[in-house]
């Protein structure tokens, strides 16, 4: 959850670092989690405040998390949210996480602004999305089975780099040798024609090909870099030649990479090799791709300066879409 300030948020919005507690246990327990944003969220509010240099009096409204996500940890940020917007007589506004990570570029560069394609790529998620202007997102395509982030952390734990693993893998496939092992890139010829699935993905195969790979191999430490490597410049290859196809399909001088996949420079550098010289790249620092309350701001400052409010009734929503409704649901204005 985040605050909104004063003009633009600021950037020294802190990250609930529930993701330690996911390191642990070598995934996410809903019930750890939200216990883990009961115990920090008042210290994570007193530091940003202070880190912003901002007292609870000056802020114009309150942005909080209202889903998609695990119930119980938005529960802790909506409760806290309410209260603290009804307490100082301000408004209240939810925001679609997705959202978020859509506006995460606009604090390091406002000049980012539709119309643009997305590729929002998490560990839950992995839409590509046309943005004709902000709160319209018509969706592209989306995974059929893995989230990308999902595809990279199950493919590390495959090679024993721990959760979540996507920047492990990175790190690792920069040191191994491209073409030693030939993975598939799953959908990628459903790109060539006009059908529904044109600008869809599918990383299950993909990682069941890591998986034959590491059962096959008779040295893993050998090969485990080039493994990494292999899965990397699949997915990579498969996720920037749609999005920088959908960039040309739609005539658009922008694309926006989002989330915490986003984090991935090897796939920053793919798709923005790939855009023709009328299209640029707008991708957040890794900071502001992984999941933050500063993006939540952003997000949230634009409804409430359209006049956007939500109801004290606003309820946390597991499967809350981005792409259903034109307001997202639970906004009241
Ligand atoms: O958006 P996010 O912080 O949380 C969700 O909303 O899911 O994304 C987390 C995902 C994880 O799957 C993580 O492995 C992945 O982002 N990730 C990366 C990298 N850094 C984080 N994947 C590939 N390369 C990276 N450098
Ligand atoms: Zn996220």
């Amino acid at each position: 959850m985040l605050f909104t300030g004063g003009a633009a948020p600021a950037l020294g919005s802190l990250v609930i670092l529930s993701q330690d507690v996911h390191r642990i246990f070598g995934g996410v327990v809903p019930e750890l989690a939200s216990r883990a944003h009961v115990q920090v969220i008042q210290h994570v509010v007193d530091r940003a405040l202070g880190d912003a240099r901002t007292r609870l009096a000056d802020l114009d409204g309150v942005a909080v998390t209202s889903g998609p996500g695990l119930v119980g940890a938005l529960l802790v940020g909506l409760m806290y949210g309410k209260t603290l917007a009804f307490s100082l007589g301000i408004p209240l506004v939810g925001v679609n996480h997705l959202e978020g990570h859509l506006f995460a570029p606009t604090l390091e560069d406002p000049s980012v602004s539709p119309p643009f394609v997305a590729l929002l790529v998490s560990g839950g998620h992995t839409l590509l999305l046309d943005v004709p202007a902000w709160g319209d997102y018509r969706l592209l395509g989306r995974t059929l089975d893995d989230a990308a982030g999902e595809a990279f952390d199950k493919v590390a734990t495959l090679l024993g780099l721990g959760y979540p693993g996507g920047a492990a893998i990175e790190r690792l496939a920069a040191d191994g040798r491209p073409g030693r092992f030939k993975l598939p890139r799953p959908m990628i010829q459903e790109l060539e024609g006009s059908g529904p699935n044109r600008f869809a993905f599918s990383f299950s195969g993909l990682k069941t090909a890591v998986l034959r790979a590491v059962r096959a191999s008779d040295d893993l430490d050998r090969d485990r870099a080039d493994i990494a490597r292999a899965f990397q410049d699949a997915a990579v290859d498969v996720l920037a030649a749609k999005t920088a196809a959908a960039v040309e399909t739609l005539g658009y001088p922008l694309a926006v990479l989002g989330g915490g996949v986003a984090c991935n420079r090897t796939l920053a550098e793919a798709v923005a090799g790939r855009l023709d010289g009328g299209a640029r790249l707008a991708v957040a620092s890794p900071r502001l791709n992984t999941d933050n309350a500063a993006m939540i701001a952003a997000a949230g400052a634009w409804r409430l300066a359209r006049g956007e409010r939500s109801g004290w009734d606003l309820e946390p929503r597991d499967d809350l879409s981005l792409t259903d409704s034109p307001t997202l649901s639970g906004n009241a204005g």
